[in-house]
C-alpha cells in the first residue's frame, strides 16, 4: 500500500546518512501529511525549529504558511508538506548542489506515492528543483510566479505553482502582500482546478 511505503520512506529519511548534513542535524525532517494528498507544498530545507522538532514548517515561516494556505482554501492537515532537502544546513545557509542531489530521490518517491495534482513550490530552490524534475526550463522565480505549469514527476502528471518563500516575507515585509495575492489569486485557482480533476 502506498501509505505504508510512505511511512517507511519517512523512517528511511530519519536515518539517512547520504550527505554530510546528517552529521550536523538534530532531526531529519521527512515531511508530514496524508498518504494521498491532492496538494503538496515543497519548501527549501528545515530551519532551526524544524530541526529541533523533526517537523516541517513549524517555526515563524510555518505560521505564515498556515495562514497563506487558508487564503488558498486549504488547511494544513489536508496537504503534504515537505522540503527539497530534508536536513537543516548549518546556520540556515543555502543547500549545496550535492546535498540537493543526494536528497532528490526522496522527493521523487514522495511525489510518486502521494500523487498530488498540484505542487506548490515556495522559494527559488524549490521552484528550480521541481522544474528540473519536470523537465521544464527554469525561467527564474519572477517569471515562474503568477501562473500554473504542467509537468510530470515520478510518473505523476501534475500542476506546479511557484511563489516566494514565506521566510522572505519575514525579512522583507513588503513581500507579504505579494504572497497573500499569490495564495488568494493564482494558487487558489490552481487548487480549485487541481481538485476538480476527478
Ligand atoms: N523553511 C523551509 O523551507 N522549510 C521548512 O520546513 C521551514 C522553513
Amino acid at each position: 500500500m502506498a501509505g505504508s511505503r510512505l511511512r517507511q520512506l519517512e523512517e528511511e529519511v530519519r536515518r539517512c546518512t547520504r550527505c554530510p548534513l546528517h552529521a550536523t542535524r538534530t532531526h531529519a525532517v521527512p515531511g508530514e501529511g496524508p498518504g494521498e494528498a491532492g496538494v503538496m507544498v515543497v519548501g527549501e530545507a528545515p530551519g532551526r525549529m524544524e530541526d529541533r522538532l523533526g517537523r516541517p514548517f513549524v517555526g515563524p515561516a510555518g505560521k505564515l504558511l498556515d495562514s497563506l494556505l487558508e487564503l488558498a482554501g486549504l488547511s494544513r492537515g489536508e496537504v503534504y508538506i515537505t522540503n527539497v532537502v530534508k536536513c537543516r544546513p548549518p546556520g540556515n545557509r543555502d543547500p549545496r548542489e550535492e546535498e540537493i542531489e543526494a536528497c532528490l530521490p526522496y522527493l521523487v518517491e514522495q511525489i510518486s506515492l502521494i500523487r498530488p495534482r498540484l505542487v506548490i513550490a515556495v522559494g527559488r530552490h524549490a521552484g528550480r528543483t521541481l522544474f528540473r524534475l519536470a523537465g521544464l526550463r527554469w525561467p527564474g522565480l519572477a517569471r515562474a510566479r503568477g501562473r500554473v505549469w504542467r509537468g510530470r514527476i515520478g510518473g505523476v502528471e501534475l500542476l506546479i505553482a511557484v511563489t516566494y518563500h514565506p521566510a522572505a516575507a519575514l525579512y522583507n515585509p513588503g513581500l507579504r502582500g505579494e504572497l497573500e495575492r499569490d495564495f488568494s489569486g493564482f494558487i487558489r485557482r490552481s487548487v480549485a482546478e487541481a481538485l476538480s480533476r476527478g
